[in-house]
Parts: structure tokens; sequence; C-alpha cells
């Protein structure tokens, strides 16, 4: 039968990259972090000193440079120009310059294109897909049968994404919270594709859940969806 396409969304911290990667393990589907590569240009831009204000900068280093994610749950993440850059993505000063990259236009135009063709490649090659990010529900795969909006509390986000980075002090927490509710803000309310709840997105608050309770709402929902 046809692949099944999983859009998994919401704001960081809320467990997607857990959960995503779970359910397409469990399923045997391929996997896809669009997040990476909106950090891999955003990376590749701080190190090569692009003003990230200048749109068409931003937008040309998009354009030009081959971006290669990996679409297996337990594979590597991303390669840029053939590089493998997974830790470098990762680091504070391209998660706080991120969003500046992902709202111009031209490089969301880029990737999603590529995004819909890695999607479309996995349905008809390997039994579907699940792909994580903040608009895979709402444009990517709008027709995806099974949509999953993830949250949980700016605090419990907060905490995971600190633990995540390896801090321990209670200073650590607070700037890691006031810097992931600056990036839900640029995320929620910029023009291009910001970060919403499909219509028919189904929506779980992880605050107080286990990971593998959450993942077993998505796999009952994948099991609906035949
Ligand atoms: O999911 P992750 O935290 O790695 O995403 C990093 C950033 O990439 C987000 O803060 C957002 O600015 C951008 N992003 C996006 N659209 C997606 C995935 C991520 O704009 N589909």
């Amino acid at each position: 039968g046809p692949g099944l396409v999983v859009a998994v969304d919401g704001p960081g911290g809320s467990g997607k990259s857990t959960v995503a990667k779970a359910v397409a393990r469990r399923l045997g589907l391929r996997y896809l972090d669009t997040g990476a590569m909106y950090r891999a240009v955003t990376q590749l831009a701080l190190e090569q000193r692009v003003d990230l204000e200048d749109t068409e900068a931003v937008a040309q280093l998009a354009e030009r440079a081959t971006i290669t994610p990996g679409t297996d749950p337990d594979g590597p993440t991303i390669a840029v120009n053939q590089v493998r850059v997974d830790a470098e993505i990762r680091t504070r000063a391209v998660t706080n310059a991120v969003s500046a990259v992902s709202a111009v236009e031209a490089v969301r135009r880029r990737l999603v294109a590529q995004q819909r063709q890695i999607v479309a490649d996995a349905v008809g090659t390997a039994g579907g897909i699940v792909v994580e990010g903040r608009d895979i529900g709402t444009v990517v795969a709008t027709d995806a049968p099974v949509k999953v909006y993830l949250t949980a509390s700016t605090e419990v986000r907060a905490l995971r994404r600190s633990r995540e980075l390896g801090e321990k002090g209670v200073d650590d927490v607070a700037r890691t919270l006031a810097e992931l509710g600056r990036r839900d803000a640029l995320d929620s309310t910029r023009t291009v594709d910001p970060l919403l709840v499909a219509p028919d997105a189904l929506v779980l608050d992880s605050t107080g859940m286990a990971i593998d309770e959450v993942v077993d709402l998505v796999l009952r929902r994948c099991g609906e969806a035949g």
C-alpha cells in the first residue's frame, strides 16, 4: 500500500526528536530532522561570517550549499558540502541564530522543496517516513495521514534542553529558558510558515508524561491511519 507519513511538529524541547526517532524505529520507517537542515545552513553562515541580517546573502549561501540529511533514525544526522556537521549544528551559537536564518523565505523555499522530495522518495521506496519540525503538518506534508503537535510547559522544555546540553546550574537553566522563549516567539510569529498547530493534528502535552506513553499514543494513531 501507500507509504505512511508521520508529521511531528512542536517547539524546542518538546521531545519531538526522541518521539519521532522511536516511532520510526518501531515502524521501520525513515526519519527526517528538518530542524537539522536549518541548523546546517546557520552553522555554515556563522562559519563563513555571513551577516545574518543580509537575507540576500543568507539565501545565496543556502542555494549554493549541498545539505544532505540522513534518513536513518540511528544514523548520522546531516552533512554540508559532504562534510558531517552532526555536533557543530547543536552549539548554543547555532541554536540562538537559527531562527533568523529559518525566517528567510528563499531558505525555506529551498529546504521545503528538498524535504518534500525526501518524503516522496521514502514513500516510494521505504514504506514511509517520520518527519519532525515546525511546519511539517501545515506546509511540508499537508496530506500526512498522521499529524502530531507535541508540546510541554516552557519550564519542562528548558529543563530537558539544559540536560541535553549537559548543564547543571540553576543559572544555566534560567538562561536556556530565556533563550527558548525567545526562539519560540520568533518561530511562532515569523511571516513565512510560522509554527502553528495543524487543524487535524493530535495535540499531545508531554509535561507530565513519560516518553514511552507519548510514543504509544503516536503509534496507536499510526495504527488507526492504516
Ligand atoms: O527542531 P530544532 O530545534 O532543531 O529546530 C531548529 C530551528 O529550525 C527552529 O528553532 C526553527 O527556527 C527552525 N525550523 C523551522 N522549520 C522546521 C524545523 C526547524 O523553521 N520545519
